[in-house]
């Protein structure tokens, strides 16, 4: 039972020992593996006699201390050493079974190929180890297989021999010259396609690039080829980082459970942040694949070089590395879509996290499961944390802090307080009071009111936090940004205010009229806003603001205020109606010649249910989706010519935004008018590329249009063996709304492209019904929920890290009425009396239902 319980960042203690070098030796075979480590340990606490490892699913073969066998034992999870030395060395063999792990944590097989996932306390299944990230030790690796089976042998660092062995078999050794923690260990042993490349850094070192890809995809590594040589030359160019190895691997992997790990020099990937070519992916694939590469690349300062001192201060690596990958995103790419995207993670998913029962602050406090806090709060609002630092100190200060934490904490494992301390220092700016956004959970709500009064302009903000265990109620640190925006659409003034107390009024003299005011700009803070908006006020905005990001804003809020004004006529057993200041808005928007086509796409793309339910503290769902659909219908056929036209102008351009905008325009007439079907099965035949044919096959399914079918089988037939571009069609299957939708799920988990140990295939087919399609996952019978509950039980066993992300929508629940909820619970309650329930998803049914 001890393994249930939660470990807490106040009782955080530096290990008793620690390992400065480990050499590490495989030997792969299956179905055994014989691992021998041998350790240099050195004793960092005089009292110390004990050395406890971790060790997880290992078979302990043999324990020597200085080449002698060593009394030992072994006990719930873990490996006590008698040890009264203040230096030793430590040899111990384990064995352990790739090809029976199918959690995909340690060494695993996927597809063929052995390959390692170790974040966060994956080393542990290999061998017994201090598999903690402030234990840092240089890694010696020798790996040896079969080598017709397995020609390319790789581990981290730099090759330093190869050659054959017995029996058929050839070896490699691996060193890697910086010392690292465990969680930062990879090995790889396979058949690949191999497409190298090489980058001269900035200090005329060359680097040899490397991307291993399943045979046959080596045409669709280009990509992601080219996306790693962008991230070494932006992170020069923009945070002065170079690379410090003499080659850097890429490996694709049909079997991860995340995107992919920056382990030292040798990435893994999964193969779907690696493999594109026009035709198999969309527009949006290809930008994953760079935000990826360009992800785990930046991690090899933030997070590798100065990685974190406990797993409590993960947001350290994730929530910096996350706001450097957007950076790259946003000045190679368009940065307001970008940003767009970046403040939807949030709104959508983030705000619903913070009001379930899994809120933590973007340093929790306190962990049952590891694997459960690589989360959107960790991560995305992390970087919104690191984002307010730098609106508040500006780039130069900002990477004077950067310079100044390397400087300080190159080679260690550090604090997220280390990290903030760097940026104050450096800057000058004080942030004692901004440090609350690491501690405090859940979403700050701001009040906004206004007076306008000779010539005067006052906003008055209000700050209040909900309330969450462990959360003390102080006023946060807000940078709030706003813009002033006079009636005939000119700007007057735009700044951050400094919000720092609970109440402050902020005063703008010498107007000649009353303002119209653009709030929270850029989502400048990870808060709600409250405030009144009149229809007209948002049409205004989004005319009229500078900001691209705040004309996109008023286009979410004017939506989203239209669908609620109706969920309250049908309350009220009135008649719905939208207004004509809503349709001309938009139809002004579908008919600007100057807005970013793709900017139109994002306003065109109008928010998802989920979205709304993330408004509003509880919810009719029926209602919900009715009125949703009912303002949805009303513009679009108020917008009909205007979208049929745009669809038209835009069709034939070769570049992403335009794709963008036809695809949506597409779905815009379709919804208007069921004759513009034909308008799909043109666009489908004539395809060139995925984001074309996607882009109409989603309109036929998503609409039920009298196609579906016929396109749906066709694109079937044509990708069932493109497992990656098959995810595509099974999301699209999952999400249709449609009464027999659970029934075609379960048919299709027999499908042959289907299989429950492949985390992409139960992702893109039972996670997005759960997530995507909340008509029928909620459907007031239960039947969804027990569906999910079916499956979760079966992905206890195979995999709980995959059980426990597509379980979030089922502990999301406090919105919905309490019949639902009911079901819910019990839903939950057979689950949590389950006899072998994970570590993973004990934490969060026990959370939901307590
Ligand atoms: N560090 C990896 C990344 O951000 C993710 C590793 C996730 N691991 C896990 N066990 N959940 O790219
Ligand atoms: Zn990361």
């Amino acid at each position: 039972m001890s393994e249930l319980q939660a470990k807490y960042l106040k009782d955080y203690q530096q290990s008793d020992f620690t390992i400065n070098h480990l050499s590490l030796d495989f030997q792969l075979n299956i179905p055994t593996t014989k691992v021998v480590a041998i350790s240099q340990v050195e004793r960092q606490s005089k009292q110390a006699t004990e050395l406890v490892l971790d060790g997880e699913d290992l078979d302990l073969v043999s324990v020597k201390v200085n080449s002698q066998p060593a009394s030992h034992q072994v006990k719930d999870k873990q490996l006590y050493i008698q040890a009264d030395l203040d230096n030793f060395e430590l040899e111990i063999i384990t064995h352990i079974k790739p090809a029976e792990n199918t959690a995909l944590e340690g060494l695993y097989m996927s597809d063929g190929a052995y390959c390692t996932q170790c974040e966060a306390e994956g080393f542990r299944r290999i061998t017994y180890y201090l598999d903690r990230p402030d234990v840092l030790a240089k890694f010696d690796v020798r790996v040896e297989a079969d080598k017709t089976e397995f020609p390319f042998l790789l581990s981290n660092g730099n090759l330093i021999s190869s050659g054959d062995a017995v029996n058929g078999r050839h070896f490699a050794t691996w060193q890697d010259p910086f010392p690292k923690p465990s969680y930062l260990f990879a090995l790889v042993a396979g058949d690949f396609d191999l497409l190298e490349d090489q980058f001269t850094t900035r200090s005329g070192r060359d680097v040899k690039l490397q991307v291993f890809v399943d045979k046959g995809n080596l045409h669709k590594a280009h990509h992601a080829m080219a996306s790693l040589k962008k991230s070494m030359k932006w992170d020069e160019d923009r945070f002065d980082l170079e690379y410090d190895l003499d080659i850097y691997m890429i490996v694709a992997v049909d079997f991860f459970n995340m995107g992919a790990m920056e382990n030292k020099g040798l990435n893994v990937f999964n193969t779907k942040y690696v493999l594109a070519d026009k035709e198999s992916a969309t527009d949006d694939d290809y930008h994953g694949i760079e935000s990826v590469i360009g992800h785990e690349y930046f991690h090899n300062w933030t997070g590798n070089r100065v990685t974190c001192r406990d797993w409590f201060q993960l947001s350290l690596k994730e929530g910096l590395t996350v706001f450097r990958d957007q950076e790259f995103s946003s000045d190679v790419g368009s940065r307001p879509v970008n940003r767009i995207q970046a403040i939807q993670v949030i709104r959508n998913h983030q705000f619903a996290e913070d009001a379930g029962p899994m809120a933590h602050p973007i340093r929790p406090e306190s962990v049952i499961e590891m694997n459960n806090f690589y989360t959107v709060t960790v991560y995305n609002k992390g970087a919104e944390v690191i984002r307010m630092m730098h609106t508040l100190l500006g780039e130069k200060n900002f990477q004077a802090g950067m310079k100044l934490y390397f400087e300080r904490h190159d080679g260690q494992a550090v604090t997220c307080d280390d990290f903030v301390s760097a940026m104050e220092d450096a800057s000058g700016v004080d942030l004692q009071q901004f440090r609350l956004w690491y501690s405090q959970a859940g979403t700050p709500s701001v009040a906004v009111s206004e007076n306008f009064e000779d010539g005067q302009y006052q906003l008055t903000l209000t700050q209040s936090r909900p309330t969450v265990a462990g959360n003390n109620d102080l006023p946060m640190h807000i940078p709030f940004d706003v813009e002033l925006i006079d009636l005939d659409g000119k700007s007057i003034t735009s700044k951050v205010l400094n919000f720092t107390e609970r109440q402050q009024t902020f005063t703008f003299d010498g107007l000649t009229q009353k303002p119209v005011v653009s709030l929270l700009q850029d989502f400048s803070a990870p808060v709600k806003l409250e405030y009144q908006y009149e229809d007209e006020h948002l049409a205004h905005l989004m005319r009229y603001a500078s900001s691209e990001v705040a004309r996109w804003e008023a286009s979410v809020s004017l939506f989203s205020k239209s669908v609620w004004d109706n969920v309250k006529a049908l309350v009220a057993g009135k008649s719905m109606q939208l207004s004509d200041i809503v349709k001309d808005a938009f139809k002004g928007v579908i008919l600007d010649e100057k807005l970013d086509e793709e900017l139109i796409a994002e306003i065109m793309s109008v928010p998802s249910i989920s979205a709304l339910v993330e408004q509003t503290e509880s919810v009719d769902l029926d209602s919900l989706i009715t009125a949703r659909s009912f303002v949805k219908d009303e513009l679009a056929l108020a917008c009909e010519d205007e979208v049929v036209a745009r669809y038209h102008t835009s069709k034939d351009k070769d570049i992403a935004s335009a794709r963008a905008l036809k695809n949506e325009c597409l779905s815009w007439a379709c919804v208007a008018n069921e004759e513009h079907e034909a308008l799909v099965n043109a666009q489908y035949e004539s395809a060139t590329n995925m984001t074309d044919s996607l882009g109409a096959l989603k309109v036929a399914s998503d609409l039920n249009l009298s196609n579906r079918e016929s396109l749906m089988t066709h694109f079937e037939n044509r990708w069932v063996d493109t497992p990656l571009v098959m995810d595509k069609w099974f999301t699209l299957q999952a999400i249709q709304d449609s009464e027999q939708v659970i029934d075609k799920i379960k048919a299709l988990t027999s499908h042959k492209a289907f299989s429950f140990n492949n985390p992409n295939r139960v992702r893109s087919l039972i996670g997005s019904f759960a997530a995507g399609n909340i008509k029928h996952f909620h459907k007031s019978d239960g039947s969804g929920y027990q569906y999910l509950t079916d499956i979760l039980k079966k992905m206890n066993i195979i995999n709980p890290q995959v059980a426990a992300r597509i379980i979030t929508p089922l502990i999301q629940f406090s919105k919905f009425d309490l019949a639902r909820q009911q079901k819910i619970k019990e839903s939950l309650q057979e689950l949590i009396e389950l006899p072998d329930l994970s570590k993973d998803l004990y934490e969060k049914v026990s959370r939901a239902l307590s």
